[in-house]
């Protein structure tokens, strides 16, 4: 269950988030001149992007959802001095408080939604007319050295389900009722100390053991032993190993 899976890295998140953290620059700088009553977030987990939100719209009540209990409850005790965020457990494709809200965020979390079709809809329907709602999410091309390699060793254990491409996500989005401002499409590859090291970084960010990267049985000793001597031979980069994070930020309004 994704939500007992983020739970559990609720700890260990920031230190290896990254990626995550650039997406989350990208949201924001993506916003417009506004100051708005109030601010929803979906998928606020650790809260790098609520962060972000406080220092540019100071004392703007935000409501930060997550699905995860773990995060909500480490995320209310490490931002105390934040009376404005109001840490939420629920689950971005059904959410709904009653309110309409002027400026909607998500950044790094919903590619893992089960239904991003109906999520994009939920969210237009919790948007104000004229609101404002911004997006950054990873695309199916995130961790494509792990998958293809995935692939080889354990041909028979390869994820079910796959992130959506840059055209999906788009087209979820005006189907839904958006119009569309601004988008931006990155792909960028981060350098790890070594494989063992971006295997453990991946996990502690809740990543391993997902829809995108597990498959219907767990690799057995041997061959997660094979993947990360195989990594490190074919993803050495001059001082480590790489990564890919392909990555879109939207900017929608409605
Ligand atoms: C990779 S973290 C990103 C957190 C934060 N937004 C950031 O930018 O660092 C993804 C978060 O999305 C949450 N999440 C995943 N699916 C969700 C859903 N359906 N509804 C709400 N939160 C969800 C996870 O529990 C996790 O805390």
């Amino acid at each position: 269950m994704i939500e007992k899976r983020f739970s559990a890295a609720a700890e260990t998140y920031d230190r290896h988030a990254r990626p995550q953290l650039a997406l989350a620059q990208s949201v924001v700088s993506m916003l417009p001149e506004m100051y708005p009553e109030q601010i929803l977030e979906l998928g606020s987990g650790t809260g790098q992007l609520t962060r972000l939100l406080t220092d540019r719209f100071p004392d703007v009540p935000i409501e930060a959802v997550d699905v995860a209990e773990k995060m909500a409850v480490h995320s209310r005790a490490k931002f105390k001095r934040f009376p404005q965020i109001n840490w939420i457990v629920g689950d971005a494709q059904t959410y709904w408080s009653g309110d309409h809200y002027p400026l909607i965020v998500s950044s790094s979390a919903l590619h893992w939604v089960s239904d991003l079709r109906a999520t994009c809809d939920n969210i237009f329907n919790s948007l104000e007319p004229g609101g404002t709602f911004a997006l950054g999410m990873m695309l199916k091309g995130t961790l494509r050295e792990l998958h293809d390699l995935r692939k080889v060793i354990a041909p028979g254990k390869t994820p079910v389900l796959t992130l959506p491409t840059y055209e999906e996500a788009g087209a979820y989005l005006l189907e839904a009722g958006f119009h569309l401002e601004r988008r931006r499409h990155s792909e960028e590859e981060i350098i790890y100390y070594d494989a063992k090291a971006f295997l453990k970084a991946i996990h502690e960010q809740g990543v391993t053991g997902g829809k995108v990267s597990t498959g219907n049985a767990p690799l057995s000793r041997t061959e997660l032993s094979q993947l990360v001597a195989d990594y490190q031979e074919n993803f050495t980069s001059g001082d480590g190993v790489y990564a890919t994070y392909e990555t879109a930020t939207f900017l929608l309004n409605k």
